[in-house]
């Protein structure tokens, strides 16, 4: 039975979403999906699905989305998210900004559209843990300009912070990130040496991290929080470990800090409510049982 059967089967008949990948084993999707799924008494499924990085293949994913009744969708991971873009019928603003797609939904009419929850995740997982935090009132720093950072840093240009210093080991794409998100109304994205990144954090009101540094198997990030402001907001993104060296570190100096679980599920919103039509949030008790099954 191939990886399509096999969700068929699982699906049996009813209407069903699923993370594709390569490899898609390690993702905690179908987690937090089914906490949803069982929490709302919906008769839906979400499964995995793994999904080769070739052409063929992907044009093979986007044809059973579309000829299979009860698909309503997927959402993408590695190494999909831009290679996808071509292949579907419509990309919303948003995703054609940041340049990925991590969430497809099948229209009433069988089209699919990209879309790109990220950026929301990220936002909503700040509004909820630091509510206090206003984008308006000063610069930010975000560390990194990889996958994740493009999200990030579109969505907070987006959301009015004034001045965002993006510091990044090559310097190069952190430049990209910077030509591609700069608004246009005059507000500024500078980019610093990464070597300069303790001094970057002078009068910062939120620094994020968006690299693998901190992440289980990876080398710490080193930082000097010093010049951090203690009415600062701590994001990292990681979030196996839960708790990085990095918010432990500024949670000890009394900085409010959000970790990277958050982000995870509230993007995970988007998708579903597309998909099985139920509005859902984000709660203490699903937050318990994703940790549970990261092993966190
Ligand atoms: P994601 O999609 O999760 O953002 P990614 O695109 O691979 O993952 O990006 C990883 C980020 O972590 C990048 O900003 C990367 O810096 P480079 O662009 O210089 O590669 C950063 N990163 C990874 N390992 C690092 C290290 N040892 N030191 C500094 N930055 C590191």
């Amino acid at each position: 039975m191939n990886a399509y059967e096999t969700l068929l089967k699982e699906a049996a008949g009813r209407p069903f979403a699923a993370i594709v990948g390569w490899p898609v084993e390690h993702s905690r999707s179908p987690a937090l999906h089914g906490f949803w799924l069982k929490q709302h008494a919906i008769k839906g499924h979400y499964g995995r699905l793994p999904v080769e990085p070739k052409r063929a293949a992907l044009e093979e994913l986007v044809a059973f989305l579309r000829r299979t009744p009860n698909a309503r969708g997927c959402n993408l991971t590695l190494p999909h998210k831009i290679e996808i873009m071509p292949l579907l019928d419509r990309i919303d603003p948003l995703a054609k900004h940041i340049g990925a797609v991590n969430t497809v939904i099948k229209q009433a009419d069988g089209t699919l559209e990209g879309r790109n929850s990220d950026g929301f995740g990220f936002l909503e997982a700040l509004r909820y843990n630091a509510p206090h935090w206003s984008a308006a009132s000063g610069p930010v720093v975000v560390l990194g300009a990889g996958g994740a950072a493009r999200a990030i840093v579109a969505t907070l240009a987006n959301a009015g912070v004034p001045e965002l210093r993006l510091l990044n080991r090559t310097k190069s794409t952190a430049v990209d990130l910077g030509v591609a998100f700069t608004p246009a109304d005059g507000r500024q994205i500078v980019v610093d040496n990464w070597d300069d990144r303790s001094q970057a954090l002078a009068g910062v009101t939120l620094l994020v991290n968006t690299t693998s540094l901190g992440q289980k198997g990876q080398p710490p990030l080193d930082l000097d929080l010093s010049r951090l402001p203690r009415s600062a907001v701590v994001y990292d993104i990681v979030y196996v470990p839960l708790e990085t060296a990095l918010l432990a570190a500024a949670r000890g100096r009394g900085n409010r800090c959000v970790d990277g679980l958050g982000m995870l599920l509230h993007q995970g919103r988007v998708g579903f409510e597309a998909w099985f039509g139920v509005k859902v949030d984000v709660s203490a008790d699903q937050r318990r049982a994703v940790a549970a099954d990261l092993g966190v």
